[in-house]
């Protein structure tokens, strides 16, 4: 079965040099499905509209919603199997907030005036349902590098491999995906002070050439260890559509984390942060710390045609 086709576009694609990230609240907890319907409507011509301005920008908008933001808004629809309330982690000194959002817009183009503009008009046509609580713009930084200076994205699954990974491909929701989003800081002057090998020891790989560390060599402390997640040595792999966002003086990491089962995200989250059996949480986290967390349903681009009119 062809299940590419099923998906909003924005899933499987890499991400865009540029990205601008919306979260949105709703105002009330109750709407008649014409107000939602004729929003929804409005919202799908928006990636049309501005990204022929440019065909080349190749504008792509992406839409999810949380637990809280779907019963309210699709109260006769079944809530997809996985979509609750983001769990809130602590172990120590670290820990992942849960934070509000009940609606979620990723705009990806080559153009970021061109996100601007798709951003300010989606803004306008959820105003009577929804405020947006923040605005993010992202960006891409030399060769899809963070801001700790290393490649961030190399091991994502490709092609057939990604679809297998993201999509859901069973029951009334084919075709739609999970997502988690986390806000990270970065503790810059900390990162910088260490030497390029222990950073490295810390990501689990080269930082100039991006190579992946020798198993036999990897710390047992670093992000490529504590986040891979595996069941009976299979590897089970996510879609990470992160980027860099800020500026010199205040930035960090969207962490923008798709699979076709929350759980996948879930149990790499508890990895990093709990210590576990071998003694050592995930230490990249000594150098960054996550502001929010939200777990999120992308619906299938049916569902959004089929509410919309
Ligand atoms: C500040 C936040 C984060 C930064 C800067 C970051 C950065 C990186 C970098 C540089 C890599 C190595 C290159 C690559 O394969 O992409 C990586 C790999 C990875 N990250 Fe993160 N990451 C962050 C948060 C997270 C979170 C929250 C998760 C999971 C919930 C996660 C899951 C993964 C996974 C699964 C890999 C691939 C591991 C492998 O198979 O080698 N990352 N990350």
């Amino acid at each position: 079965m062809n299940l590419v086709n099923k998906t909003q576009e924005g899933l499987l694609s890499d991400p865009t040099p540029f990205v601008e990230y919306l979260t949105l609240e709703l105002k009330q907890d109750k709407y008649e499905v014409k107000t939602i319907s004729a929003i929804l409507n409005e919202f799908s011509k928006i990636s049309k509209s501005i990204g022929q301005k440019d065909t080349t920008a190749i504008m792509q908008i992406t839409i999810g919603f949380s637990s809280k933001g779907w019963s309210s808004l699709f109260p006769n629809k079944p809530m997809p199997e996985e979509l609750h309330p983001f769990i809130e982690l602590r172990s120590e000194d670290r820990h992942f907030p849960s934070t509000p959002g009940d609606i979620f817009i990723m705009v990806k183009s080559m153009r970021m005036d061109l996100n601007y503009q798709a951003a300010k008009y989606i803004l306008s046509t959820f105003k009577p349902i929804a405020n947006a609580i923040q605005d993010i713009q992202g960006y891409k930084y030399l060769d899809d590098r963070d801001f700790i200076d290393f490649v961030d994205g190399t091991e994502n699954p490709k092609s057939i491999e990604r679809s297998e990974a993201v999509i859901i491909d069973y029951g009334p929701y084919l075709g739609g995906s999970y997502l988690i989003v986390q806000q990270y800081f970065d503790k810059q002057e900390k990162w910088d002070s260490l030497t390029t090998e222990y950073q490295e020891g810390v990501i689990g790989r080269t930082k100039m050439d991006d190579i992946e560390i020798a198993e036999n060599k990897k710390k047992p402390y670093a992000h490529n260890v504590k986040s891979k997640v595996e069941i009976d040595g299979v590897e089970i792999k996510m879609l990470r559509q992160n980027r860099p966002f800020g500026n010199a003086m205040e930035h960090g990491t969207m962490f923008i984390g798709f699979a076709k089962a929350a759980s996948v995200i879930e149990t790499s989250l508890k990895q990093m942060i709990e210590s576990g059996e071998k003694g050592h949480h995930d230490k990249l986290l000594d150098f960054v710390t996550a502001k929010t967390g939200t777990l999120y349903f992308i619906p299938p681009q049916k569902f959004l045609d089929e509410m919309s009119v």
